[in-house]
């Protein structure tokens, strides 16, 4: 990925580089659902994707029909049970203006003989889910997924006040609409995930995602979700026949619905309703990323038909970037976990697309160079990608007569080494390998919890540590005493005993997490795993060369060589032997996470339902899955096994009608025994 500003590229230029991340994205994120730890860390993921969008937002004609970013949606993620939409959920089509908008309506229009309304609703910007209702009783709930095959994530769901559990009338229907996080419920978790270490999302529609699609059902109680419910899979057992009229009628059966809609008659109405919402955009409580408008006759919606993905009686059209205008304060440069060098704006803050922005990236010298953005200049700022802060460009008439250009620094601002571009790189780096910044910075990555997994050892704890010299690198943190942690900010007896039992039992961790912590390039999770479950021990990874770590199914020549080289230095060298020395485990203790083909489940289709006592859900699903089951989210004729555990409900009745054996937790625990 390159940093250049994309209003400075050329439509070639940026559909060349569309071109080359596509498929690292479709790659990593097969990667990514496919298991339960990505190859690359998240927010690489995230950050080459925002690209990907800004590309394609600002050269709409670059985008590809095969581009990731045009999927029906994100695919399904290994660890939720599967479910087969009957009725596919589809997406919609896009357009960027009015214009095309009007296109559309003469399309639609030549090709239906009489005269028709559209309804025109909000665009809600939050993720897909189809609620499954059996006689008025809420009994299963799903993502979209790829469009037919979605994830069950009824568990979860049902801590959503707006979703009812019971209807007005007995009806058996599949009804879909939009689960979202509020603005405010988004901000106030970013500012608990940052005070707590932890990367915040990248907008609302990622938290809410994220909040539904694990397996913790109090992490999605506490998160504050809402839905809005706007589709019916198949409309015959309402009494309504219209759109506008199908948003009533799920709101007298007990749904939420967004009261914003409108009927139009005509292209002028929709212009209209266009305007005043986005107008009133950043002034609603939830995000919203456009207008869909729909024919309003449901049978009209039928006989006009769909595509596979979208429906061609429905469009969306998308609102422009928002742009608002601030003034850019101080420039500060930080020093990442790998020495790079990184120039953010910092403005006065303001609201912009649904959240208060007063930072942005400025990526490297020759983006700020290019920008030539200045202390004291008035900026244009809006959300690329409708994500990522970004500043278009300074106001020229607003740029004081004296405003200098900004001298890009020499020395790191960390430890005051020379900076140097390597191998041309636009980066800035700092190669001081010994560079505090960068070693609180590997800490931090160090003490994750997808690494070495240390509670209570965040940015601020290690900070400290750094500064009053405790610690100068990950092995002596494991020679920290109750005295020195007694030194720090509000620390007492009881939060440095804590401290340090954390510290203490994360020697015990199985390699693959010390391998993710120590940071080594383009060493993911997943990376990380296969090859510590490949070596056994790390004498036998520093011995080995790229080839024969290549030769691991997921691990490429890029990763290899990097471990390659990261294992030559004489600085790591000496790392892994005060690792060794202060007692920290070195061989790969975990389970081998494949599936067993000749196991005691193969070939069998499982469900699990009700409350289990002493497993947990994911607990349950893995040991299934790792003895040959596919474990399934709904029971059908196929299923080879019920489990049910306490207030099982109506899997169990259908189960036991379809004559399904089926076992209690107890007799699952029985035969975890016996293959022990
Ligand atoms: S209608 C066949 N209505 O936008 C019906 N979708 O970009 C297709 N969305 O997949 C969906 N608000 O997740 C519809 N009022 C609304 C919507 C809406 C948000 C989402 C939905 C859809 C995506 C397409």
């Amino acid at each position: 990925m390159t940093d250049q500003p994309i209003d400075a590229l050329t439509e070639e230029q940026a559909a060349s580089e569309a071109a080359d991340l596509r498929p690292q994205i479709l790659k990593w994120g097969q990667q990514y659902y496919d298991a339960d730890a990505p190859v690359v860390e998240d927010d690489v993921y995230d950050r080459v994707y925002a690209r990907l969008v800004a590309l394609e937002t600002v050269f709409p004609a670059i985008i590809t029909p095969d581009s990731p970013t045009q999927r029906v949606g994100g695919s399904t993620r290994g660890d939720l049970p599967k479910v087969t939409h009957e009725i596919p959920m589809l997406s919609l089509g896009d357009v960027f203006s009015i214009a095309e908008l009007k296109e559309f309506d003469e399309r639609l229009r030549s090709n239906v003989e009489d005269d028709f309304d559209y309804n025109c609703e909000l665009k809600i910007d939050g993720l897909a889910i189809s609620l499954r209702y059996e006689n008025g009783k809420f009994v299963q709930g799903s993502t979209r997924g790829n469009g037919q095959i979605g994830e069950d994530i009824t568990a979860n769901l049902k801590t959503i006040k707006s979703i009812p559990q019971t209807l007005s009338r007995p009806l058996t229907i599949d009804v879909r609409g939009e689960c979202y996080m509020p603005k405010a419920a988004f901000l106030a978790l970013n500012e608990r995930r940052e005070a707590a270490g932890q990367a915040p999302f990248a907008n609302p529609r990622n938290a809410a995602a994220g909040s539904l699609r694990q397996l913790d059902t109090q992490v999605t109680a506490d998160r504050q979700l809402a839905t809005f419910m706007y589709n019916i899979a198949d409309y015959e057992p309402l009494t309504t026949r219209t759109q506008s009229g199908l948003l009533d009628e799920l709101a007298e059966l007990g749904f939420t619905t967004n009261a914003t809609y409108q009927v139009a008659h005509n292209m002028a109405d929709v212009a209209a309703y266009i305007d005043q919402y986005q107008g009133k955009r950043g002034d609603l409580p939830y995000g919203i990323d456009g207008i869909v408008i729909k024919a309003n006759s449901l049978p009209l919606q039928r006989s006009i038909g769909a595509t596979v993905k979208v429906p061609r009686w429905a469009i969306a059209y998308k609102f422009p970037p928002e742009e608002v205008e601030t003034v850019v304060r101080d420039i500060e440069w930080t020093v990442g976990r790998t020495g790079i060098v990184t120039p953010t704006a910092v403005m006065d803050p303001v609201a912009l697309a649904g959240s208060t922005v007063a930072r942005a990236s400025l990526h490297n010298p020759d983006y700020l160079e290019a920008k030539d953005i200045r202390l004291g200049d008035t900026v244009l700022l809006h959300k690329a990608g409708d994500i990522i802060p970004e500043i278009s460009q300074y106001v020229v008439a607003k740029r004081s007569a004296d405003a200098q250009p900004y001298p890009v620094p020499t020395h790191c601002p960390s430890c005051g080494a020379e900076l140097v571009h390597l191998d041309e790189e636009v980066a800035l780096r700092c190669i001081n390998p010994r560079c505090p910044a960068q070693l609180a910075e590997g800490m931090n990555h160090f003490a994750s919890r997808n690494a070495m997994n240390i509670a209570g050892l965040g940015p601020q704890i290690v900070s400290q540590l750094f500064d009053r010299k405790l610690v100068d690198d990950v092995a002596s943190l494991y020679r920290l005493t109750t005295d020195q942690l007694l030194t720090l900010d509000k620390f007492g007896e009881k939060s440095a005993q804590n401290l340090l039992t954390a510290i203490d039992n994360s020697r015990n961790n199985s390699l693959e997490r010390l391998l993710f912590g120590l940071g080594i390039r383009h060493v993911g999770a997943k990376a990380a795993r296969s090859i510590a479950a490949e070596f056994g021990d790390i004498d036998h990874l520093m011995a080995a060369d790229s080839e024969s770590i290549s030769a691991i199914d997921t691990v490429g020549g890029i990763i290899a060589d990097s471990v390659v080289t990261y294992f030559a230095s004489d600085q790591v060298q000496q790392l892994i032997a005060d690792l060794r020395e202060v007692g920290v485990n070195l061989t790969f203790t975990g389970d081998i996470p494949a599936t067993d083909s000749e196991g005691q489940f193969a070939g069998q289709r499982v469900v699990l339902t009700g409350k289990l006592q002493e497993l947990t859900r994911p607990e349950a699903t893995e040991w299934l899955e790792r003895h040959g089951a596919t474990v399934t989210g709904s029971v059908s004729k196929k299923t080879d096994l019920l489990i049910a555990g306490e207030a099982a409900g109506s899997k169990l009745t259908k189960a036991q009608s379809l004559n399904v054996p089926v076992w209690n937790e107890a007799q699952l625990q029985a035969a975890m025994d016996e293959t022990k």
